[in-house]
């Protein structure tokens, strides 16, 4: 028989009792998280969002009460009635911030049964995803679950009321739109109203940001669901959230002020300070000395040791002397076995003429003075691993070096295979050796930077076309609309001066992972137009594609510029979590499925018929 709540109301959180309570009445409510039968005393583990509470049911002082709690299984939902009572000092428990006192229970409401769960959310070793997805109502109640779904609550609201504070208004933008340039495919969405035409839902609010300046709002924000049509990873979800921004006037230090002021202010709201300013770096400067445009700080730089060895060495090892020769430094990972050297090799991903010498032992005894001159220039201590990543002799001779580009496309090569494989070195050996655990202090354990000044253009070499970087409305170097200019005349030559245009674009990286994308924008029409036509777009296929934005370019629109933080990127590195899907109440898997509500599904054909639809099996 279940009892009814009535008019009763709760006093306290189950995980609010400590021992200034002693003796005073409380009702709690919650469920039963575990039950401990002692004969005569029954013990119940009362849990609710805020924490556990002990609840004792005892025969000798009311043996009705006891019998009724005998009925409770685990995730029955109950209220008790009681006194709170300091525990014995022998069975206090230190673990528990409510593990001085219990409830001595005085009246017990069955308020609903449960069947019994293919998981508890006590139960400490995890089952599988597939069941903690479809039943994802149980897995939330997972303390760890509640603690994500808090801790990012509590990071929008301190970066909302930051921007709020700053002057920004937060104003949506519609979710039933038309295509957006951010380069993965759209969901669509059919109108019934004019059948064969659709909507795109938004990959990011873009386009209406930008009008929003027009507009004469000054400075907007929002934090926005976004849909994109891409192939899933542990940091990609279908939809997802973005902390959107656009500024007018600024330029991008000014931007990245207002960044890391609401960066810290979410930080604060989860319990850690991060220092600020972050540090900034030139996209070819990260790429010398990481490989990869989202640098992981937390991992030694690479040093290039070419001078360490004799023009006889190079030649002997089969170098190339003209290229980089890098030493990867591991951290901690101290002198592997022949095995694990092997472990190695496919680690490696040549990206075109480099090699890998993984075994550093084996050079220096052969080369004991390079080594030597190496261990010193790449700052190793005992117990680092030093894997080497080179030039291939064999390779073509070098390309001309575009102007402005401090990085060769040989060059590039042969720091993005090392780029690679620095990060799979730490990744595989990162349990073992605690490399990216947590050391409780923010300056280590975050570690931001911008990456500023991208180029602007990206050769396709299949298509033969220059294609934007970032996205089409992301303004040049003022510094290079020179080579701009030069540029749209050799359009079709990966030599051209498109090569060395530096965007005015940047993006804020935490620990090897994008945080957020953001540019200065091109608020000229005739700029646009040049860029437009640098990707290969003709003025009738601009404006076929983007006509209502180009038109509304050329009626008074300010300097602006902005910028777009994922907020479950933020969340998840801030809760230490492996996924995104650890910090999204309702995800989907891999293949965009929710296994909860089971979508997507087939639709009847009525309303295939009412949107003049026919799917082709
Ligand atoms: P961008 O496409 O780089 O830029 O996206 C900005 C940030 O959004 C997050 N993000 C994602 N998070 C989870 N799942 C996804 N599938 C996903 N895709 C992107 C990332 C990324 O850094 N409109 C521009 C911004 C601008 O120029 O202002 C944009 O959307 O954290």
């Amino acid at each position: 028989m279940l009892d009814f709540l009535g008019d009763l109301r709760r006093t306290h959180m189950c995980g609010a009792l400590r021992a200034s309570d002693a003796g005073k009445k409380a009702v709690l409510m919650g469920w039963v998280n575990r039950r401990r039968d002692h004969g005569n005393l029954l013990f119940i583990d009362l849990r609710d969002r805020t924490g556990i509470a002990q609840i004792v049911f005892n025969a000798e002082r009311d043996a009705a009460i006891h019998e009724k709690a005998g009925g409770l299984r685990n995730e029955y939902v109950i209220a008790v009635t009681g006194t709170v009572k300091l525990r014995d000092p022998n069975t206090i428990n230190r673990n528990m911030p409510t593990g001085e006192v219990e409830l001595v229970a005085e009246e017990l409401r069955i308020l609903n049964e449960s069947k019994l769960p293919p998981f508890l959310p006590s139960d400490t070793a995890l089952t599988n995803e597939e069941t903690r997805l479809k039943y994802r109502y149980i897995d939330l109640r997972r303390d760890v679950m509640q603690f994500n779904i808090e801790t990012r609550h509590k990071v929008a609201k301190a970066i909302r009321d930051y921007l709020s504070d700053q002057g920004f208004f937060e104003i949506e933008t519609p979710f039933m739109t038309r295509s957006t340039p951010e380069g993965a495919r759209d969901y669509l969405v059919p109108s019934r109203v004019q059948p064969g035409t659709f909507y795109a839902l938004p990959q990011s609010p873009q386009m209406f940001k930008q009008i929003l300046m027009i507009s004469g709002f000054d400075k907007y924000f929002q934090i926005v669901r976004c849909f994109r049509d891409e192939d899933l990873r542990a940091d990609r979800q279908p939809e997802f959230t973005q902390i959107d921004l656009e500024m007018s006037y600024p330029q991008p230090e000014r931007v990245w002020e207002v960044v890391e002021g609401f960066l810290t202010a979410a930080f604060r709201a989860a319990g850690s300070e991060i220092k600020t300013p972050f540090p900034r770096m030139d996209y070819d400067e990260a790429i010398r000395l990481y490989g990869i445009d989202k640098p992981d700080l937390r991992l030694p730089a690479f040093t290039d040791v070419r001078e360490c060895f004799t023009p006889e060495n190079l030649q002997e090892l089969a170098i190339n002397p003209n290229l980089p020769l890098i030493a990867i430094r591991t951290p901690k990972v101290s002198e592997l076995s022949r095995k694990e050297r092997d472990d190695i090799k496919p680690m490696f991903h040549s990206k075109g003429g480099a090699k890998i010498f993984e075994d550093f032992k084996r050079i220096a005894n052969k080369f004991p003075e390079a080594a030597a001159a190496i261990a010193k220039k790449a700052s190793m201590e005992e117990g680092d691993l030093i894997v080497l990543v080179a030039g291939s002799a064999q390779a073509g001779p070098q390309t001309a070096m575009p102007a402005h580009r401090k990085v060769t496309p040989q060059e590039l090569a042969i720091y993005a295979s090392a780029g690679l494989l620095r990060l799979a070195l730490a990744q595989k050996y990162a349990d073992r050796h605690g490399i990216f655990k947590k050391t409780g202090d923010p300056a280590k354990d975050f570690r931001f930077i911008w990456v500023t000044n991208f180029p602007m253009f990206e050769w396709d070499e299949g298509e033969k076309i220059w294609n934007a970087a970032h996205h089409p409305f992301t303004s040049p170097h003022e510094e290079d609309m020179k080579l701009l200019e030069a540029g749209v005349e050799s359009l079709n030559d990966p030599q051209s001066p498109l090569s060395s245009v530096r965007a005015l674009a940047y993006d804020v990286v935490l620990n090897g992972t994008e945080l957020g994308s953001g540019s200065i924008r091109i608020h000229r029409q005739d700029i646009q137009s040049k860029i437009f036509r640098a990707l290969g777009m003709t003025e009738e296929e601009a404006r076929a594609r983007f006509g209502f934005f180009l038109e509304a370019l050329e009626y008074g629109t300010p300097p602006h510029g902005g910028i777009a933080l994922g907020l479950d990127r933020i969340v998840m590195i801030i809760a230490g979590a492996e996924s995104l899907r650890e910090v999204i109440p309702f995800p989907k898997t891999a293949r965009a499925v929710d296994l909860m509500v089971d979508a997507p599904t087939p639709v009847s054909d009525s309303q295939l018929k009412d949107l003049g639809i026919v799917v082709k099996k």
